[in-house]
């Protein structure tokens, strides 16, 4: 679930485990911890509830050599957030030390098999039998520590990214991942290991992407071998990473989320660069027209999602069905991989994931799978596990995004998606070349209306001060729009910690009016478009009950600015487009109320960037 970092080289490994570590602080964790092989070839340990800083503070007076090590940045699954539960776990006997990404589902039962033998464990934590167990077996098999980890995987149901280092052996460390990602970073004598590229990609640009159930075999002075749970070894297909460093930091926001606020217009500008030609009459998203066939036979698209990527999918809905007349249906991939889902032959899943490791999408995608459907994947995080699932797919090339609160990956989803609506609806006719055109012109210049929207970020900021106290939201919009209303709600309640909640105006009056009193302020998305008239209606009735109002309107607006109490202008554009102008303001909003409140904006408390346990 969190965050894992390794070293085997010449050099000192302790900074760079701690620099590590800071660079998968953005993903959000409960504690940290760090285990080296000493010059004097102890194994030591060191762990701390909390961050990394916490961590280093608790490390300044202890022996910190060694040019071995693993540490850990831990999201509590099993165990409460505590010392005796942060990683890495010594084994019984102190020999090994291990640190885990995921969730060992059988872990009791294999706990109590190594209890009845003697074992006293110091943890609550599922992890911790994965390393006596791995001791256990070297120890009654007499065998070395890669095949004691093979022998142990072959035992243990669930999740894992492990990296285990020996007492007796300062040359090796040995890695192994299921369901949850591990790189291997190759430098000049040297390796890394990270549970993303964030920690390598300042030191190395050749990175090894480990599959499931495969073991790296880290050795000082050899070549990175590769090998399966039942030893047969993998050629590691060696990668070059794109992303370098300086899109890592903040470039002189306070904050990532507000970073990567800003970026839109540029990110948007990527995401579209390519797929549409120069003189507007083409959207070719590669991943459709590989599948041409599939896309214009399929009865019927479902996509299946999560969190904002859920909000994506529920505009892509709308985009699908509007411009390409194929049905949709949009399904949390929580819900939709434990109901089994009827999927006909003729369907298609697309799963949209920011991470590309959610674990619900990617159970979701295997359970489609089983049934037959033909599986499309849109990720921002290449090579990520989703990517590398699925059939085919798109990725929304927006670059890293460190803010736990997706922002520029929902407006990237939400781009793509209509690049895949026109891709299909133009190869279906389902669009005159006309509207095609008007629409495809319109998409080429949001990028720059975004950078409008940003340009009155202060209007947002001074309105953020005025609610800052409001101890509940309530987001309205219809149509296209009632997606963009939801995903406000939860930027809100996601890093505000205030609560909010998301509706179709309409449906107000069918028990939600009720809360409205002086109190409630309700932002309503009343864009000029095909269902104005009737959100203008939906704004008087919560008017008439004195709630107040912020409504997000297009410029030179003049009905609605008579009636809200606040009005933050957008550009004018087509419809479909809305949701890309309106969800900005409202990322705006949130992230100003949530510094006013002096919350920790990037890493929100209890949540994690990628969500790889279920
Ligand atoms: C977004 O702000 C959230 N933190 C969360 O809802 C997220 O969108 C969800 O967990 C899905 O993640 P994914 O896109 O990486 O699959
Ligand atoms: N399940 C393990 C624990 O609770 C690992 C959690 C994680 O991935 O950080 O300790």
């Amino acid at each position: 679930m969190c965050g894992i970092v390794g070293y085997m080289g010449s050099k000192a490994a302790y900074p760079i485990l701690i620099k590590g570590l800071h660079r998968l602080e953005y993903r959000g964790y409960d504690s940290a911890g760090i285990a080296l092989l000493s010059d004097r070839l102890e194994l030591n340990v060191y762990k701390t509830k909390g961050k990394v800083a916490d961590l280093e503070r608790f490390a300044e007076s202890k022996d910190v050599s060694g040019c071995i090590g693993i540490a850990h940045t831990r999201w509590a699954t099993h165990g409460e957030p505590n010392e005796a539960n942060a990683h890495p776990h010594y084994s019984q006997s102190k020999g090994l030390a291990l640190i885990h990404n995921g969730i060992i589902e059988n872990y009791t039962v294999l706990r109590t098999e190594l209890e009845s033998k003697g074992y006293t464990f110091r943890s609550r934590t599922d992890t911790e039998v994965i390393v006596y167990l791995v001791e256990y077996i070297m120890q009654t098999n007499r065998v070395d520590l890669c095949t004691a980890v093979q022998l142990a995987l072959h035992q243990v149901i669930g999740a894992y990214a492990i990296a285990l280092i020996d007492r007796n052996n300062p040359d090796e460390i040995i890695a192994a991942r299921k369901s949850s990602p591990l790189v291997v970073g190759i430098g000049e004598d040297e390796f890394f290991l990270a549970s993303d590229a964030t920690p390598i990609v300042e030191y190395t640009d050749r990175v090894v992407y480990l599959n499931d159930e495969e073991i790296a075999v880290i050795r000082r002075g050899e070549p990175l071998k590769v090998v399966n749970l039942n030893n047969v070894e993998i050629t590691p297909e060696i990668k070059k990473l794109a992303m370098n460093l300086s899109q890592l930091e903040k470039g002189g926001y306070p904050h990532f989320m507000l970073k990567e606020i800003f970026e839109q217009p540029r990110t948007l500008q990527d995401c579209i660069r390519g797929r549409i030609n120069i003189e507007g009459t083409q959207v070719v998203l590669s991943g459709v027209i590989d599948n041409r066939d599939k896309f214009l036979n399929a009865h019927r698209i479902i996509i299946v999602a999560c969190g904002t990527s859920w909000h994506a999918a529920l505009i892509g809905e709308h985009l699908i069905e509007d411009l390409c007349r194929i049905p949709v249906e949009v399904e949390y991939a929580s819900e939709f991989r434990y109901r089994n889902p009827v999927i006909h032959p003729g369907d298609i899943v697309i799963a949209i994931s920011q991470s590309g490791e959610t674990a619900d999408t990617l159970a979701a995608i295997e359970l489609a799978k089983s049934k037959g459907a033909f599986i499309y994947g849109i990720c921002n995080v290449v090579g990520s596990s989703i990517a590398r699932a699925t059939d085919s797919g798109s990725y929304i090339h927006v670059g890293p995004e460190i803010g736990v609160a997706s922002t520029k990956a929902f407006t990237g989803q939400v781009t793509v998606l209509s690049m895949l609506a026109l891709t299909i609806a133009q190869q279906k006719g389902t669009l005159s070349q006309t509207r095609f055109e008007e629409m495809v012109k319109e998409l080429q210049g949001i990028p720059d209306k975004l950078s409008k929207v940003l340009k009155n970020s202060e209007v947002v900021k001074e309105l953020s001060k005025i609610f800052t106290y409001a101890r509940n939201f309530i987001y309205l919009g219809r149509g296209y729009n009632y997606p963009a209303a939801l995903e406000g709600a939860l930027k809100l309640k996601e890093i505000s910690y205030i609560h909010a909640e998301g509706y179709p105006a309409a449906e107000m009056k069918h028990g939600p009016i009720a809360l409205i009193d002086v109190e409630m302020p309700v932002v309503a998305i009343a864009t000029t478009d095909s269902i104005y008239e009737k959100t203008i209606s939906n704004i008087q009735e919560i008017k008439a009950r004195q709630g107040k109002v912020i409504a997000i309107v297009s410029e030179g607006d003049e009905m609605v600015r008579g009636i809200a109490d606040y009005c933050i202008e957008v550009p004018r554009t087509l419809e479909p487009f809305a949701p890309l102008v309106a969800s900005v303001p409202l990322q705006l909003l949130a992230y100003y109320i949530a510094v006013n409140k002096g919350r920790n904006v990037d890493q929100p408390r209890n949540l994690a960037k990628s969500v790889t346990v279920e």
